[in-house]
């Protein structure tokens, strides 16, 4: 039989219990053998409820039984996930997570801790929730060089910019509502700022390309600023907004952001809507791959975790080789990245498109779908150079980077 503990009966904790006891069947099946959960826990009582009897409130007495075999740390946040993760591994019990902020920061570090002690760290729903992400990266594609990874990788901002889409409505709106609706946490701002998606592209970089990627290195934006006018352009212009987080290889090192982008529909990613999440990879023997799922919630994610459990317990005594070298790998300077972009700009159409000739260069015109301005596409040009020239022009009402 083998134990396990789970630290935190949140949404995806309580979700792990209920996929284990539901699929026991099939668990046993897979691996000949019962999985047990022999402790949750939380600091929280919950009296009634079916885990009264294993709840408990001192992680020591998981760390300290012989008996546990696997640890599922969803609990989120850096501390004391870290110390709970590091002590279990170290007393040789393999851990399996859902937590992009530990998994972004500390993966590295734990996974040498865990090969140091023959045991797994492994984090498949630490992106794109129950869509198998972390196994392709590392199993299915390793014979390919990955060129670029970009997703949509947070479901929340997905649902929003949807909405957005469907009903004409302004992102305030629609955010109310999705929080009402338990879309958006009543603090949205991870997702909506794009720290999420961010801490989602480290991890998947690292792995993609063999080496550290510090998130803190990743240029970041969210979708707050996106207005109703800005989705009514990318509507006449055939094209969806979507937030992009994307990792490119380029030479030595790679480029990588987060970013509202407009794509059109021959972009694979442009099908992805409400709260899925997709992932694109590009790599240079196979081609485009896509990963497409449920990238949030209860179930899905759970449901990863539980996989990785599995996995753990299968290998028992070894430990799985993930390409992810602790050295750093370099974050190319921002300024030096290429897109194209769409902008919108105050005055009549003669004006602006006199205005983006002298300082944007060659520009396509976007018939104006509001009074008092008129919209242009600039070819691709570095970052550095779209914001002097855009500080130059003055006037401008927005833009979006376009794929
Ligand atoms: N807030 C995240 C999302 C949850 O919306 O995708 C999954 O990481």
């Amino acid at each position: 039989m083998i134990q396990v503990a789970v630290l935190g009966y949140g949404t995806v904790g309580s979700g792990v219990v209920e996929v284990i006891r539901t699929n026991q069947e099939g668990i046993v099946r897979e691996l000949s053998e019962e999985i047990r959960i022999k402790y949750v826990l939380d600091l929280r009582d919950f009296p009634g409820s079916d885990i009264e009897d294993i709840l408990v409130h001192d992680y020591e007495m998981i760390v300290r039984d012989p008996e546990v075999d696997i640890v599922v740390e969803t609990m989120g946040g850096l501390h004391p996930a870290y110390e709970f993760t590091k002590q279990a591994l170290e007393a040789g019990k393999s851990v399996c997570t859902s937590n992009k902020e530990l998994v972004a920061e500390c993966g590295a570090d734990l996974l040498s801790i865990a090969a140091e002690h023959q045991v797994n760290y492994l984090y498949e729903a630490s992106v794109g929730g129950g869509i198998p992400i972390i196994r392709p990266l590392n199993y299915a594609l390793t014979a390919e060089i990955i060129e670029e990874v970009t997703g949509i990788l947070n479901g929340t901002t997905n649902y929003i910019l949807t909405r957005m889409k469907n009903e004409g409505k302004e992102f305030q709106e629609v955010l109310r509502d999705a929080q009402e609706l338990g879309y958006a946490e009543r603090n949205p701002e991870a997702d909506v700022e794009g720290y999420d998606a961010c801490r989602k592209i480290a991890i998947l970089s690292s792995l993609a390309f063999c080496r550290q990627v510090d998130y803190k290195d990743i240029y970041t934006e969210g979708i707050t600023k996106i207005t109703a006018a800005d989705i009514k352009y990318a509507g006449a212009l055939g094209r969806s907004i979507k937030l992009l987080a994307t990792g490119r290889r380029d030479g030595d090192g790679i480029f990588a952001m987060v970013a509202p982008f407009m794509i059109d529909s021959e972009n694979p990613l442009y099908m992805v809507n409400d709260v899925y999440n997709g992932i694109l990879v590009k790599s240079n023997m196979l081609g485009d791959t896509m990963y497409y799922g449920r990238g949030a919630g209860k179930l899905p994610t759970a449901s990863a975790v539980v996989a990785d459990v599995i996995d753990a317990a299968r290998h028992k005594g070894s430990t799985a080789k993930f390409l992810w070298d602790k050295r750093k790998l370099e974050v190319k300077d921002f300024g030096l990245c290429r897109n194209r972009f769409f902008v919108r700009m105050e005055g009549t159409k003669e004006e602006v498109l006199a205005a983006a000739g002298t300082y944007f260069g060659e520009v396509t015109p976007v018939e104006s779908q509001e009074a008092g301005e008129y919209a242009f596409m600039t070819a691709e040009m570095k970052e550095e150079d779209f914001a002097e020239a855009a500080k130059k022009a003055g006037r401008i009402i927005s833009r979006i980077r376009v794929k």
